[in-house]
């Protein structure tokens, strides 16, 4: 399969998802793998879950769209969900992270004029990721997405991943600053985790200079990390939280949430999307994050996370080409010393989806109900794949 019809900006693709059904999908050959990257993150109920499927059915048989010259119920019921799962006042929804990531920038922009700087920045990171479009591949920090596409998005400054130092001195530096906008854990750029102080660091900075601190869960949300949003692992409350990807189970949502610092800025008029929040999207979002909470799934991400390294650890000790098993929750990584690009078609030849990001580092992003047995089945294929490079 492929088609001539399509643009040719996702390269050549070999494999033709036909089916899923939990952590396992099958090709059009036939073939299962176990998918240990659920669609980039978004997949954490894994496929085909009753719960979003009944509440697509249902939605879809009863109202799919409506505009939101209307009030939405589903919509206004998952707002406030994660209203009390966050501890923030507001949100807004769209259809994708990189949607839901400009509104942030344009909150952080409203902040800025209404305190009288008419040319407001956001600090961003070295090695960061933040979407595709024109603003938010200008506040990514990485050359490769930037290029071809210049003139880039102004208002934004950039600083080193966990430096806090750094950010200190922009502080002293540059009048201009309004917000940090951060990934609690780098994702695309290779699952980096950082010092258990720098959220609050940030926190502190954002409160002395009175900036917004702005978080980007696109990737991190929903459980993924062993918490419903990463911030939670530590004592901060940021003011702007971004979050998509598990959000709905593959139902293209995404949302943008504010604490009293930047929820009121939004006026009639301010933004808007013709899909976002629509009903179908809510009622899959709602099916979503219900089940993540009553079926305690962000613990089983912390625990099956932990599981998972310690077994790679046991199975690669010794394994000269690894240098590093990292992460949390089931937002994992394997850092191996060369580029290792081609393991994906070893794994998928071995019946295992996996994503290989930052040109060396394995990304592992299973579905957050993944079993024991399956997590076993995942480490000893990969293992018998890396220790064979070795
Ligand atoms: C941290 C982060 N922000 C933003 C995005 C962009 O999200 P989307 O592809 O839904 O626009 C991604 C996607 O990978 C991401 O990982």
């Amino acid at each position: 399969m492929g088609s001539s019809a399509l643009m040719n900006n996702y390269g050549t693709r070999k494999i033709t998802l036909r089916k899923g059904q939990g952590v396992w999908v099958w090709d059009d050959q036939g073939n299962r793998y176990l998918d240990a990257i659920s669609g980039i993150a978004v997949c954490g109920l894994g496929h085909a879950h009753p719960a979003v499927t009944k509440a697509i059915a249902d939605q879809a048989a009863t109202l799919t769209h409506c505009s939101n010259l209307y009030n939405i119920e589903a919509q206004e019921v998952l707002a406030e969900r994660l209203r009390d799962i966050s501890g923030l006042s507001k949100l807004f929804f769209s259809n994708s992270g990189a949607e839901a990531n400009e509104a942030a920038i344009k909150l952080a922009r409203l902040f800025g004029h209404k305190k009288g700087i008419s040319e407001p920045a956001i600090i961003v990171m070295e090695n960061s990721f933040h979407g595709r479009t024109l603003a938010t591949l200008s506040a990514t920090g990485n050359r490769k997405v930037h290029a071809g596409f210049e003139p880039l998005v102004r208002g934004f400054v950039r600083a080193p991943f966990d430096d806090l130092e750094s950010l200190k001195k922009i502080a002293s530096n540059n009048r201009n600053v309004v917000a940090v906008f951060v990934e609690p854990i780098q994702g695309e750029g290779g699952i980096h985790t950082p010092s258990a102080d720098y959220l609050s660091g940030i926190r502190q900075l954002c409160d002395d200079q009175n900036w917004l601190m702005m978080l980007d869960e696109i990737q991190t949300g929903n459980g993924r990390t062993g918490t419903y949003f990463n911030y939670q692992h530590y004592d901060v409350k940021p003011d702007v939280v971004t979050t998509a990807k598990g959000l709905a189970n593959g139902v293209p949502i995404g949302a943008c949430l504010a604490g009293e610092k930047a929820a009121d800025l939004m006026q009639p008029g301010s933004h808007g999307s013709t899909f976002g929040g629509n009903p179908l999207a809510c009622a899959a979002g709602l099916a979503t994050v219900d089940t993540i909470i009553n079926d305690e799934l962000c613990e089983q991400a912390r625990v099956m996370g932990n599981y998972l390294k310690q077994q790679f650890a046991s199975n690669l000790a010794g394994s000269a080409n690894v240098v590093e098993i990292r992460g949390q929750g089931l937002m994992l990584a394997i850092e191996l010393n060369e580029p290792c690009s081609d393991m994906v078609d070893s794994a998928a030849a071995q019946g295992l989806l996996i994503n290989v990001t930052a040109q060396s580092v394995i990304r592992l992003l299973p579905p957050l109900i993944m079993t024991t047995e399956e997590a076993d089945q995942l480490v000893d294929i990969l293992s018998q794949l890396i220790k064979q490079r070795a």
